[in-house]
């Protein structure tokens, strides 16, 4: 029950209406107990978000799209990994000081491990703070990485820093991978019809993920299905990505099968 003790959590996001975040960690806090509420706020500014946290003392924030990187520069102290990544999807509110991780970079590789990653050659679409993870997880496990992005300058700055190969987006159609990541929002509903891939690109033998889950089958699983590709959809990233965040906040292990039928049984 909601009382004046109730915790509040939340994410940061622009669009943010779309978030499954909500369902499953009102969902993971009702399972465990836990008095607490986590709500979406769309917002306009990194820097206001940041200080609603202080001001309302909100527990534990998620922080997405496209605040990963601008939210840095306003909270007290970043984790190892997030500094290296250079990006937070999550904040921890630690008795008024705001400590940043990132929970993207190992949850992002580990649907990958099972087909082997090292010596593969990766096409990581997006330049963005879910890149910036994706990237750094997948050249800890030795993969041979390509970048391309719709703004040259951001993509090339990716590669530079993770001594990655950069191609540019009109190019996309001449590259040759063996798995191809999506990691920008291209294929979110309500925008649904948009693909980040050229279709003609994909053959068979690739391994294609998303890291979009709303729909869970995304107009680019959808093609690399039909190319029969191995397809990866973007929701087990998503479920343990909440999970380590929700283990961060509480510190207890949220059921995460709980956590994928909620989302999956979710009709809305
Ligand atoms: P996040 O931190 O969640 O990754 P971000 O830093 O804003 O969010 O990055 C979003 C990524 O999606 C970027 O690579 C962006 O491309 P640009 O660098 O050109 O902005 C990409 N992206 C978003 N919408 C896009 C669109 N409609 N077409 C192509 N790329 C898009």
């Amino acid at each position: 029950m909601i009382d004046a003790a109730t915790r509040l959590y939340c994410v940061f996001g622009n669009p943010v209406r779309h978030s499954k975040g909500p369902l499953i960690h009102n969902e993971a806090f009702k399972d465990k107990g836990i008095n607490a509420v986590y709500l979406a706020f769309e917002v306009q500014d990194a820097a206001k978000a940041v200080q609603a946290v202080r001001t309302l003392g909100i527990q534990g924030a998620s922080v997405t799209i496209p605040f990963k990187e601008s939210i840095m520069a306003h909270i007290d102290w970043i984790d190892p990994l997030a500094r290296a990544i250079g990006a937070v999807n999550t904040i921890v509110n630690e008795d008024g000081v705001l400590k940043g991780y990132n929970t993207d970079c190992q949850a992002a590789v580990a649907p990958l491990v099972p087909f082997g990653i090292s010596g593969k050659t990766v096409c990581i679409v997006g330049a963005g703070g879910a890149a910036r993870a994706v990237a750094h997880g997948i050249a800890a496990q030795n993969g041979d990485i390509i970048i391309t992005n719709r703004t040259e300058q951001k993509g090339l700055a990716l590669a530079e820093r993770i001594n990655a190969r950069f191609i540019p987006a009109d190019e996309m159609a001449t590259i040759q991978a063996d798995v191809v990541i999506n990691t920008t929002s291209i294929g979110m509903a309500p925008k649904a019809d948009k693909i980040s891939f050229p279709p003609d690109a994909l053959t068979s033998d690739m391994v294609v993920m998303d890291v979009v889950y709303t729909p869970l089958k995304t107009a680019l699983l959808e093609a690399a299905e039909q190319k029969g590709c191995t397809t990866i959809d973007g929701l087990s990233m998503f479920i343990a990505q909440a999970a380590a965040q929700f283990e961060l906040w509480t510190g207890i292990i949220p059921d995460t099968d709980l956590m994928r039928n909620i989302v999956i049984n979710d009709k809305r």
